[in-house]
């Protein structure tokens, strides 16, 4: 199964919420987990399925100890936890030190994340320096995604970063993963998020361009535990879910000749309604880059259609029953 690394050079341009936002959004069943060497977040950000918080156990404080004997693929997921919304974390480590002291342990956990039955693992690897432990999970993944905000002081430090990682991979030859950019910008400022990647790329022509995530404040609060109505419908979404389809494409046959093992949520048989992408209210059509050009991201969804009361009540619960399964953290 695929194994996606998000990771940031300097301060905090968004690496969290972009790993969140896509393992959210993955066609199959995702593991999301908090491999932040700084300590994680998760564990604050999210509460558990039940309302309860997140615990430090199960999670890679109680994994790491077995790595030392070696991993089975299966083990990984009796140390995850559910989060809220449904979605499979494993929550990370507390602080850096943690982090530095099972450094060695990295590999055999990439190992294992690959193997994880039915399940693609996205890992929030939180900043990326050459001598961070988690490098060796990192290097180890099938993509490795740097997120940067589209400033140029996140830029600047997202190319010096890549000098770095691009030596440092070029040493495992042909196992070295490919590297993607993603730019964190304005819900209206795509050129900006497009400028700053292809400032990056003008040094590292092989990196791959993955596009815009749009920075959109109130949904994204869904990623801090707070409740968001219709985020299917905001620019996050949407910007997520062309980022989605660009790390497919990236990843290859691997990921959609498999498609078959779909998160299980998908085959809920009361999703009956067409899904929200191609904007139903506005009869506007999405862009291939998921973000539309104008306007606002949640018109007036349920417009008078003329139906009854009761069925135009029971159509609602029905949608929103079946967004609850498509969005799995929130
Ligand atoms: N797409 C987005 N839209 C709006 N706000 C965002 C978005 N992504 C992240 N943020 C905000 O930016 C801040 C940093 O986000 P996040 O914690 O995901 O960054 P990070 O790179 O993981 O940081 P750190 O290195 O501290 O772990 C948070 O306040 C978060 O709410
Ligand atoms: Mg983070």
């Amino acid at each position: 199964m695929a194994l996606i690394s998000f990771f940031s050079a300097k301060g905090a341009p968004g690496v969290t919420s972009t790993a969140m936002l896509v393992a959210a959004l993955w066609p199959r069943q995702t593991l999301l987990v908090d491999a932040d060497g700084n300590g994680g977040d998760l564990l604050m950000r999210l509460p558990s399925e039940s309302g309860l918080a997140l615990t430090q156990h199960p999670g890679l404080l109680t994994l790491l100890p077995l790595a030392r004997h070696g991993l089975s693929s299966g083990v990984v997921l009796d140390h995850s936890q559910v989060a809220l919304g449904g979605q499979q974390v494993l929550v990370g480590l507390e602080t850096s030190e943690q982090a530095e002291a099972s450094a060695a342990l990295w590999p055999t956990l990439a190992r294992a994340f690959r193997e994880v039955p039915g399940t693609d693992v996205v890992v929030d690897a939180g900043q990326l320096a050459a001598r961070s432990g988690q490098l060796s999970l990192v290097q180890r993944s099938d993509l490795v995604v740097g997120v940067v905000r589209a400033e140029p002081a996140s830029v600047m430090h997202m190319r010096e970063r890549l000098t770095v990682l691009t030596q440092t991979f070029a040493a495992l030859g042909a196992d070295a993963p490919r590297i993607g950019l993603v730019a964190l910008s304005g819900v209206q400022r795509q050129d900006e998020a497009s400028s700053a990647i292809a400032t990056v790329r003008a040094d590292f022509p092989e990196v791959l361009d993955l596009g815009q995530v749009a920075l959109d404040p109130r949904p994204e609060r869904m990623f801090h535990g707070d409740p968001v109505s219709r985020p299917e419908r905001t620019m996050l979404v949407r910007s997520g879910r062309s980022l989605v389809e660009r790390l497919v494409a990236a990843l290859g046959p691997a990921v959609v000749l498999d498609a078959g093992t779909d998160r299980p949520g998908d085959a809920d048989p009361t999703a009956d309604d067409p899904p929200p992408a191609p904007d139903a209210a506005t009869g506007q059509e999405e862009p291939a880059d998921g973000i539309p050009g104008g306007g606002p991201a949640d018109p007036a969804a349920d417009a008078d259609t003329g139906e009854s009361d009761e069925a135009h009540g029971e159509r609602r619960l029905r949608r929103e029953r079946s967004r609850k399964k498509r969005w799995s953290l929130r």
